[in-house]
């Protein structure tokens, strides 16, 4: 009896300390609420959800401040509390809200708070990261529709209070996106799992003569049994000249076996994107002159991400690896920047003249583009900055030469 009672303390103990774990695991929307509220003292703030759509994919900001999947629904901060407004407004209030509203209730709400500053976000929260499934076509930077109505709705608030009361929430919403938490770390870490995993999957499978095509819808499948239901953006699989285009989504040529690919690519998990680029030889062995690229390349980035580190910023670290493309005597432009940030979005929001904080994920990716020699190379890694340099997500992905050759099964093919 008393071993039994002991095991059931024992028990209650266990189940006591796993609940409050995921307490603290959890993912703090409300601190997120709270802090925003703290950066904007007085007024009404807005945050408008993605309209209902089929296929639903929630906007970044309201996700950030919400968690939830709803569509159609704008969230209201004011120094009262937080507010959500759905279409008809019968929705029991989730946890850590004050209250649900009808929507045509807004205007009141908008006539009581809105004296005080109506604060609104711009309308590029979804750029990119939205509306590109796994198997589906796209190219890079497509325009799309919900963004479109993003921008509707903010001109249309706009016009229901004067204009000199309106403020900008973009760059205090950027502010607190820009550093991320323990939690968006772990599904960043879960997106470049998904992705680095489908990706080495990919990569053994190649053959001379697959095309590009084949290829992605292969990596694709990996990003959806492995569960993602979105890319981070469209992927990109570029044989011979096709890798010296940066954004080059066509995919429809057919490996040569003395090709390189580069293939730059993330599944998006949890509504966290992954971006990563790895640049292999088709029949499995660079070339003298590739592997000369390649290197140049790898020690472009192994400097860059070397000197990432709390204080610095991403100009500072562009400069780094551009100068080791320089010293090998690479001196053509690399069309863009070495790094950029990563999170809800692949190109995700923040102040790139910022000094680098903790918590802030970039990636490093210089390139070396030669059209003319048909060989384009770029490698690309997700790095989370830390207290005293950078934390690799994706550094257990195949990346020296020697470990690509291995991975493409050179001495199979
Ligand atoms: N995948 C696009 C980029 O690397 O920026
Ligand atoms: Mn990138
Ligand atoms: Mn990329």
């Amino acid at each position: 009896m008393t071993r039994l009672k002991t095991l059931a303390a024992l028990l209650l103990l266990v189940v006591s300390a796993t609940a409050e774990d995921a307490a603290e695991e959890g993912v703090p929307y409300a601190a997120r609420r709270e802090r925003l509220r703290a950066r904007i003292e007085s007024g009404l703030a807005l945050v408008p959800g993605a309209p209902a759509a089929e296929p639903f994919r929630q906007d970044n900001d309201f996700w950030y401040l919400t968690g939830l999947e709803w569509p159609g629904v704008v969230l209201a901060l004011t120094e009262d509390g937080a507010w959500l407004f759905t279409p008809d407004g019968t929705e029991p209030a989730p946890p850590g809200f004050d209250g649900v509203l009808a929507m045509d209730m807004l205007d009141v709400t908008l006539g009581r708070y809105a004296a005080d500053g109506l604060w609104l976000p711009g309308g590029r929260s979804e750029f990119y990261s939205t509306w590109n499934r796994p198997g589906e076509r796209r190219e890079f930077g497509d325009p799309f529709g919900p963004s479109k109505r993003r921008l509707e709705w903010i001109s249309e608030s706009r016009k229901r209070v004067e204009g000199e009361k309106v403020r900008a929430l973009e760059p205090k919403l950027t502010e607190l996106r820009q550093v991320k938490d323990r939690s968006e770390i772990e599904c960043l870490r879960r997106a470049c799992r998904v992705t680095g995993e489908s990706l080495v999957e990919a990569i053994r499978s190649v053959k001379p003569g697959m095309k590009e095509r084949e290829f992605q819808d292969g990596l694709e499948r990996g990003y959806l049994e492995r569960g993602a239901r979105w890319l981070a953006f469209p992927s990109i699989v570029g044989s011979g000249r096709n890798g010296t285009m940066v954004h080059y989504t066509e995919n429809s040529a057919e490996f040569d076996r003395n090709e390189l690919v580069v293939v730059d690519t993330g599944a998006e998990i949890g509504m966290y994107a992954a971006d990563i680029t790895r640049t292999f030889p088709v029949n499995g062995k660079f070339t003298q002159r590739q592997r000369e690229v390649y290197e140049a390349v790898l020690a472009a980035q192994d400097a860059a991400i070397a000197a990432l580190k709390p204080g610095v910023t991403l100009g500072e670290v562009d400069a780094i690896a551009r100068q080791v493309l320089k010293d090998r005597g690479f001196t053509q432009r690399m069309p863009h920047l070495t790094s950029h940030w990563v999170g809800l979005q692949v190109h995700d929001v923040g102040d790139y003249a910022a000094r680098l904080k903790p918590g802030m994920v970039v990636t490093v990716e210089p390139g070396i583009y030669l059209e003319d020699e048909e060989i384009g190379v770029r490698i690309e890694d997700v790095l989370v900055v830390t207290g005293d340099g950078a934390e690799s997500l994706t550094s257990w992905i195949p990346r020296g030469a020697d470990e690509i050759e291995r991975l493409t099964g050179a001495d199979l093919k």
